[in-house]
């Protein structure tokens, strides 16, 4: 599986002749799936936008149901935040199959993979694309997953997944950085289909989460969306969607993108907000991006940060990103563990609740209301990526009394307080004590 450029290195792209293709005439015509969600392809949440992807033809597309998420508003967040309430969407993306925004590329890579013959696919996770791949190998039993992670940087939630559905799961003594190059390598050598993001039909599946954040607002174009970045395959899928719609002719405007690094895994922040990295249509200069990396391995810098999904060094899909970001005028802001994992109480106590990266998607914008970039009276929807059980780890320290605990799971990473705790109430195995409890906290 090539997904590199021979010539420059690059990754590819996927690019449609739309002038060869049927495309509606307005977004709203694809309402009309909805009638037929009995066919499994107009229930797909993915593949009822097909003819936005159309990479292979319908009939082939592979699909476990995923995409039935969820667009909706919440007044508490909003307050948080210091949006306008009624202002500020959640796009919830933990209501998929193995709970993560991951399921929107994997079925469309899963459905290259079986297109060209596949067997066997095999990915480097931070958790959510091995929980993803390892789904889809278990439910249409139409391939075999191989995944690699990082010793030890994994959230339970996400490896318990994994090892259920039966992947051939491979811990490295590494992180996520180590665990993709050494699956770059192997899938080469072993001819298995590479399922991470740098397979540019991934960023095909993951479009259509912004088909659906149209969709919950009646095909209209946000202000803004804000949205976690890691690896950066979201983001650069985000941009993509846009720019295309607008080619069609089935949006007028663009939304601005807001991309959110941990500030201990800022990369994106670093090169594009203090380095002034642009894309410049294709002509900007990249060579301070390697640069970067050679500083960061002379130093020894490793990225590190409570929400592990996107504790990463080299994110892959950097130059989309960068296209993205300058197709949708868009901003890189760093949220620190503290602001992450209060965002995240508050996503809880007033939304549907997620894992620590998604929550950096709400602490950014919060950030940048009060910087003044977003106003209060935007449009804005935060990704919410992952769901709340994948990392119960982190969630249950910032809640816990146990303050050994605390210290050990979040005090190291420079968190030192919890603001929004919901702290459970400890009651001797007695009625009388029970009740007098309940009485005095209820
Ligand atoms: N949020 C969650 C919950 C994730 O799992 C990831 C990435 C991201 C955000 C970042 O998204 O890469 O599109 O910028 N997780 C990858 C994985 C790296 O291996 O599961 P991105």
């Amino acid at each position: 599986m090539r997904v590199a450029c021979q010539r420059c290195g690059d990754l590819l792209d996927v690019v449609y002749e739309w002038g060869r293709l049927r495309v509606p005439d307005s977004l709203s015509a694809f309402e009309q799936k909805w009638a037929r969600r009995g066919e499994p392809h107009c229930f797909s949440g993915v593949w009822r936008f097909h003819e936005l992807l159309p990479f292979v033809p319908v009939q082939q597309c592979v699909t476990v149901g995923e995409g039935q998420t969820l667009l909706r508003t919440s007044d508490g967040v909003a307050q948080f935040t210091g949006v306008d309430p009624d202002r500020l969407y959640l796009q919830y993306e933990g209501m998929n199959p193995s709970g993560s925004f991951k399921d929107n590329g994997m079925s469309a890579a899963f459905t290259h993979a079986r297109f060209v013959g596949a067997s066997r696919a095999a990915c480097a996770s931070t958790g959510n694309t091995s929980a993803s791949l390892a789904l889809y190998c278990s439910a249409t039993r139409l391939m075999k997953a191989v995944i690699f992670v990082g010793s030890g940087k994994i959230a339970f939630g996400k490896l318990s997944q994994a090892l259920d559905y039966g992947a051939l799961t491979v811990q490295i003594n590494g992180d996520f950085d180590d665990a993709m190059a050494r699956v770059k390598e192997v899938t080469e050598q072993l001819g298995i289909y590479l399922v991470n993001s740098v397979n540019p039909f991934r960023l095909e599946g993951q479009k259509t989460i912004m088909y659906r954040v149209l969709e919950g607002l009646g095909w209209e174009v946000p202000d803004w969306i804000v949205v976690p970045g890691g690896n950066l395959g979201n983001s650069s899928a985000f941009g993509k969607a846009f720019h295309e719609l607008l080619e069609l002719g089935l949006i007028d405007r663009m939304p601005r993108l807001a991309v959110i690094n941990a500030a201990g895994a800022n990369t994106l922040y670093q090169l594009v907000e203090k380095q002034g990295v642009r894309w410049n249509q294709g002509q900007g200069d990249l060579s301070r991006v390697s640069r970067y990396y050679d500083e960061m391995d002379a130093q020894g810098r490793r990225a590190s940060t409570i929400a592990s999904a996107i504790e990463i060094n080299r994110p892959v899909n950097f130059n989309k990103c960068i296209r993205s970001l300058e197709w949708c005028d868009g901003v890189v802001r760093e949220v620190s563990d503290q602001e992450i994992l209060d965002a995240k109480a508050q996503v809880g106590a007033g939304g549907m609740g997620c894992e620590p990266a998604s929550a950096a998607s709400v602490a950014g914008l919060r950030l940048l209301v009060a910087e003044g970039v977003i106003r209060p009276d935007q449009q804005v929807v935060c990704i919410l990526t992952g769901h709340q059980l994948k990392d119960p780890t982190a969630t249950v320290a910032y809640h816990t009394t146990d303050q050994d605990q605390f210290n050990k799971v979040l005090g190291s990473r420079g968190v030192r307080r919890a603001t929004f705790a919901n702290r459970a109430v400890a009651v001797p195995n007695n009625l009388d004590e029970i009740i007098k409890a309940i009485r005095l906290y209820s």
